[in-house]
């Protein structure tokens, strides 16, 4: 039987998860994949620190030397997270020839073209599955299962966190300070959770699906970003009376030689497959030529679901004997022949506070029209500020460009009747 030797970085959530599957399913793997996966070494930052988890003090290690040096570790695997030493451990590892498996989308997402380079160099593999969507299989549907398609679309809710704040004050109309708050209790969102609720963290991860299903690197840079810091309950309430809820989309489109990438919440017909995406789950729904639509759903984060990933990925690479490695030029340059779209098309809701006076809504119509914005519906909403003589106006636009809107919107401002443009969302049908 094949004995493959493998080393922890790191035992915190993830690395818990890894251990018990890889101790506590050892007969099945064995017996499933003829494989004997040990575990050699674990790294940690502190050997005395209390764990959970009862595991022989032997494998701990605080030196990444003493795996580095084990000439006997084939795997590493890597899920301490952050940038550094993340990125020098892995490049390490992969200059001395041991496959990595990571969970840690930011390292990759901002370092691949140095790891893939010093994977190339030894023929070690790199291997990513549990980065993405957490337990969901994209990344190996993309590599191994969708080669016959030209994906021109892929759309994706990949961060729990947002997706629990924004359904639970769909569902509960609390508000986002109070969600986040619950979110931070539960252990749901981290004490600082700008990663997430700015859309880093959705971006991180749109950079690797998005690069992998247009076969095409598409940097972080190359991704526009807007969080979720914005959505009031008010706006989660109108939406749902038109048809639709909100969501936190990573999107990714190609056209031709065009791709466009974008993180941002969104109005999504209630309708739509990705609408139904709860709590903390995560799905991604894409299209091929060949296959049409597709979709994916389930857990994108927690111990065991990551876990899943992450052990999968050494079992397949435990078979590999030749590593297979990205299929575009994986450079940190802007790919020459592909050109970012940053002027989209787009619906939108908006949601203006205005004074409560013959002429207002006229002017703002007047903008629209001028900047080639065309109104679909406008409903003038009842709230509590209509004592102050400040009503809100909701407006649904026909698509226009992400462009003219700014500049309708930049001039809608200097209204002197305008009092505040309270939320400016994109409309995903
Ligand atoms: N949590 C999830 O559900 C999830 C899902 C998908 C992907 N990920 C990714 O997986 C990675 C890990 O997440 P996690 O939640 O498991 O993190 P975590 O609970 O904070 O665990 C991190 C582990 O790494 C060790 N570590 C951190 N920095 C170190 C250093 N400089 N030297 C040695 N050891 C170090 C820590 O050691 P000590 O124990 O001694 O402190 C700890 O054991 C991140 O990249 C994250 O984005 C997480």
């Amino acid at each position: 039987m094949k004995v493959v030797n493998v080393a922890l970085l790191g035992i915190g959530n993830v690395g818990t998860g890894v251990y018990r599957i890889l101790t506590e399913n050892a007969a099945d793997i064995k017996h499933r994949e003829g494989l004997d996966i040990r575990i050699k070494k674990i790294l940690v930052r502190n050997m005395n620190k209390k764990r959970d988890l009862e595991i022989d003090k032997n494998l701990y290690t605080e030196d990444f030397e003493d795996i580095i040096n084990d000439d006997e570790i084939d795997i590493v695997a890597e899920f301490m997270g952050g940038v550094d030493p993340a990125r020098d451990y892995i490049v390490k590892s992969l200059q001395k020839g041991k496959t990595v498996v990571t969970a840690n989308k930011e390292v990759l997402a901002k370092h691949w073209p140095d790891f893939e380079q010093a994977a190339k160099g030894t023929g070690a593999g790199l291997y990513f599955e549990a980065s993405v969507a957490g337990g969901i299989p994209i990344i190996r549907a993309l590599t191994e299962s969708l080669q016959a398609n030209n994906i021109d679309s892929i759309m994706g809710i990949i961060n729990g966190t947002t997706n629990y704040i924004l359904t639970e004050m769909s569902e509960k109309d609390a508000s986002y300070d109070d969600v986040l708050k619950e979110a931070q209790r539960q252990g749901l969102a981290e004490p600082d959770p700008a990663n997430d609720v700015e859309g880093y963290d959705a971006a991180y991860k749109l950079s690797i699906l998005a690069s992998l299903a247009f076969h095409s690197r598409v940097h972080v840079e190359n991704i526009f970003v807007e969080g979720i810091t914005k959505i009031n309950a008010q706006d989660i309430t109108w939406a749902k009376e038109l048809g639709y809820t909100i969501k936190l989309l990573a999107i990714g489109k190609k056209n031709g030689t065009v791709i466009e990438a974008r993180v941002h919440p969104a109005l999504i017909k209630q309708t739509h497959p990705l609408a139904s995406v709860r709590g903390a789950y995560n799905a991604i729904f894409l299209h091929g030529h060949a296959l049409g639509n597709f979709m994916l759903y389930g857990k994108g984060a927690g111990e065991m679901p990551t876990a899943s990933a992450i052990v999968s990925d050494i079992i397949y690479a435990s078979h590999i004997t030749e590593h297979k490695f990205s299929t575009f030029e994986n450079t940190y340059k802007k790919p020459s022949a592909i050109t970012f779209n940053t002027d989209w098309a787009s619906e939108y809701f908006i949601h203006l506070k205005v004074k409560d006076k013959p002429g207002v809504l006229s002017k703002i119509s007047g903008l629209f029209g001028n900047n080639g914005v065309s109104i679909a519906s406008m409903m003038q909403k009842q709230t509590e500020d209509d004592v102050t003589g400040i009503v809100p106006l909701v407006f649904i636009t026909h698509e226009t460009s992400e462009l003219s809107m700014k500049k309708a919107i930049e001039q809608i401002k200097e209204i002197g009747d305008v009092v505040e443009v309270a939320s400016l969302l994109r409309v995903i049908d």
